[in-house]
C-alpha cells in the first residue's frame, strides 16, 4: 500500500515508525515530516493547512490511505477533500472534527448525550460574562471556542483575572475569532487520564489508556504546553473503570455523532479527569494526543495499517487491539522559553548514544538541519520513549536516554510518572 502521513511532529515520527513495520506497506510519504521522519518515509514539501494541495498530491500518488495527525488539517476540510476524490483517508470530516474545532459544540453535545462533563456557561459578550461572573466559585477555566494553538484554555482564580481574560479574548481579540464565543466551566481538581479510541463511523477499538502532562514545570507547575510528557498505562484507574468509560463516553459519542450526521472515523480521544463526583469529560480531541501516541503505539503490538485501512472503509475487522504488557513511558524535550517563544537553531547531539540506551525510541518533532548538525527548529524538539517491564523501569531509560542527549540548554520535566508511582 501507498501511504500518506499528515503532520511533522513527534506524534507523526511515532506513526511513520509504526506503519514502517507493516508488511503491508509498500510506500510511506510524510507532508511535510521532519528530519527524523526521513529515514522512515519520503517527505513532501507541504504545510498541513494546505489541504487542497495535499488531495492533489494523493490523487496524483493514488495514495491507498492518507492517515492526518493533526487538527488543524481536519477542520479545514482535509478528510473531505481527499474523500470528495474517492480517497481513503483515516480522519474525521470537518463537520465530526468540530467535536474538537468548536468548545461550545462539544460542551453542548456533552449535555445532548448524557456525557459526564464540568458545570458550564456560554458566553458571547461582556454582559453574559459579568452575568456568570463567579457562579463557579474560584478558580474558573474559560475556554475560547474554536482553535487556539492549544493557547485558548485559561484558569483564573479572581473576579479581576477572569475580567482581564474575558476582555482580552473578547474585546482585544487575544485569539481571533477563535474567541468569539466562550465557555466558562467549573474548574475541577483530580488526576487527568486520556482515552483514546480508533473509530470506523460506528465501531469503537479501544487504545490502552495514556496519561499526559501539560503543565511545563515540575510539580505541574507554570503554564500549559502541548504535553511535556506521557506514559501508557495510565496508572490512576482500574481496568473496569476505564471499560466502563470507553462506553459511557467513547462509545456514546461516537453513536451520538452519527446519529447528527457527523459520523466519526478516525481517532477519538477524550481527556479526562477524575473528580470526587466521578469522571467527567474536560474535552474531546479529533486525533492522537501528542505525546500520548508515542507511547501507545510502543505497546501496540498489531500490524496499524490494515486496521486504519479497514477503519477508513467504514468497517473495522477486529474487535480488539492487542497491547503489549510492558509500560511506555515518553519524557519531551523542549527548547528554552517554550511554551512562549522558544529559543531556536542550537545544536542537539549524542542521539547515537541516547538511541542505543534498551528499549528507547526517540522522535523527532521540531527539529532541523544546519551545516551538516541537527538543531532546534521549535517549541517541543524531541521525544525521549522507553519500554520496559514496568512504569518504573521505562521511566528509567527513557531518563537515561535524555541524559545522553547533548543538549545544554533542553527544557524537560523531571517527574513524569512520579506521583503515580508514588501513590502505587
Ligand atoms: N497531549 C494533549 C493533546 O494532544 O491534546
Amino acid at each position: 500500500m501507498k501511504v500518506l502521513v499528515v503532520g511533522g511532529g513527534a506524534r507523526e515520527h511515532a506513526l511513520c515508525w509504526k506503519l514502517r513495520q507493516s508488511p503491508l506497506l509498500r510506500d510511506l510519504y510524510c507532508a511535510p515530516g521532519n528530519p527524523g521522519i526521513e529515514a522512515l518515509a519520503t517527505r513532501v514539501p507541504l504545510a498541513v493547512e494546505e489541504v487542497q494541495r495535499l488531495a492533489d498530491f494523493a490523487e496524483e500518488m493514488k495514495i491507498d490511505l492518507t492517515v492526518v495527525g493533526p487538527e488543524l488539517p481536519l477542520s479545514l476540510g482535509l478528510a473531505d477533500a481527499l474523500a470528495a476524490r474517492g480517497l481513503p483517508v483515516f480522519g474525521p470530516s470537518r463537520r465530526a472534527a468540530e467535536i474538537e474545532g468548536s468548545k461550545v459544540f462539544a460542551k453542548q453535545f456533552m449535555e445532548r448525550h448524557g456525557i459526564p462533563t464540568a458545570p458550564f456557561a456560554l458566553v458571547h459578550d461582556a454582559a453574559e460574562a459579568a452575568a456568570v461572573r463567579g457562579r463557579f466559585g474560584w478558580p474558573v477555566v474559560i475556554k475560547a471556542d474554536g482553535l487556539a494553538a492549544g493557547k485558548g484554555v485559561l484558569i483564573v482564580n479572581s473576579e479581576a483575572e477572569y475580567d482581564t481574560a474575558v476582555h482580552e479574548m473578547l474585546e482585544e481579540r487575544r485569539f481571533g475569532t477563535a474567541g468569539d464565543r466562550l465557555v466558562v466551566e467549573a474548574f475541577l481538581e483530580g488526576e487527568e487520564v486520556s482515552l483514546m479510541a480508533l473509530c470506523d463511523g460506528e465501531r469503537v477499538l479501544p487504545l490502552a489508556t495514556a496519561k499526559d502532562y501539560k503543565r511545563i514545570g515540575d510539580g505541574d507547575t507554570g503554564p500549559n504546553t502541548g504535553g511535556m510528557g506521557s506514559h501508557s498505562p495510565a496508572g490512576v484507574l482500574s481496568a473496569e473503570t476505564a471499560a466502563h468509560l470507553f462506553d459511557d463516553v467513547l462509545h456514546r459519542a461516537v453513536a451520538g455523532l452519527a446519529a447528527e450526521e457527523r459520523r466519526f472515523v478516525g481517532v477519538l480521544y477524550a481527556g479526562l479527569i477524575l473528580s470526587p463526583d466521578g469522571p467527567r469529560v474536560l474535552e474531546f480531541n479529533a486525533r492522537f494526543g501528542d505525546p500520548e501516541a508515542q507511547v501507545l503505539l510502543l505497546r501496540l503490538e498489531d500490524d496499524l495499517l490494515p486496521v486504519l485501512a479497514a477503519g477508513a472503509a467504514g468497517r473495522f475487522d477486529v474487535r480488539r487491539l492487542a497491547f503489549r504488557k510492558e509500560a511506555a513511558a515518553c519524557i519531551v524535550l523542549a527548547s528554552p522559553g517554550y511554551p512562549g517563544k522558544p529559543v531556536q537553531g542550537e545544536r542537539i547531539a549524542g542521539l547515537d548514544r541516547a538511541s542505543a540506551v534498551p528499549g528507547v525510541e526517540i522522535f523527532h518533532a521540531g527539529t532541523d538541519r544546519a551545516a551538516g548538525d541537527l538543531v532546534s527548529a521549535g517549541g517541543r524538539v524531541l521525544s525521549v520513549c522507553a519500554l520496559d517491564t514496568d512504569l518504573v523501569g521505562a521511566l528509567r531509560r527513557a531518563y537515561t536516554a535524555v541524559a545522553e542527549v547533548e543538549w545544554p540548554t533542553k527544557v524537560y520535566r523531571h517527574d513524569i510518572g512520579r506521583r503515580v508511582i508514588d501513590q502505587g
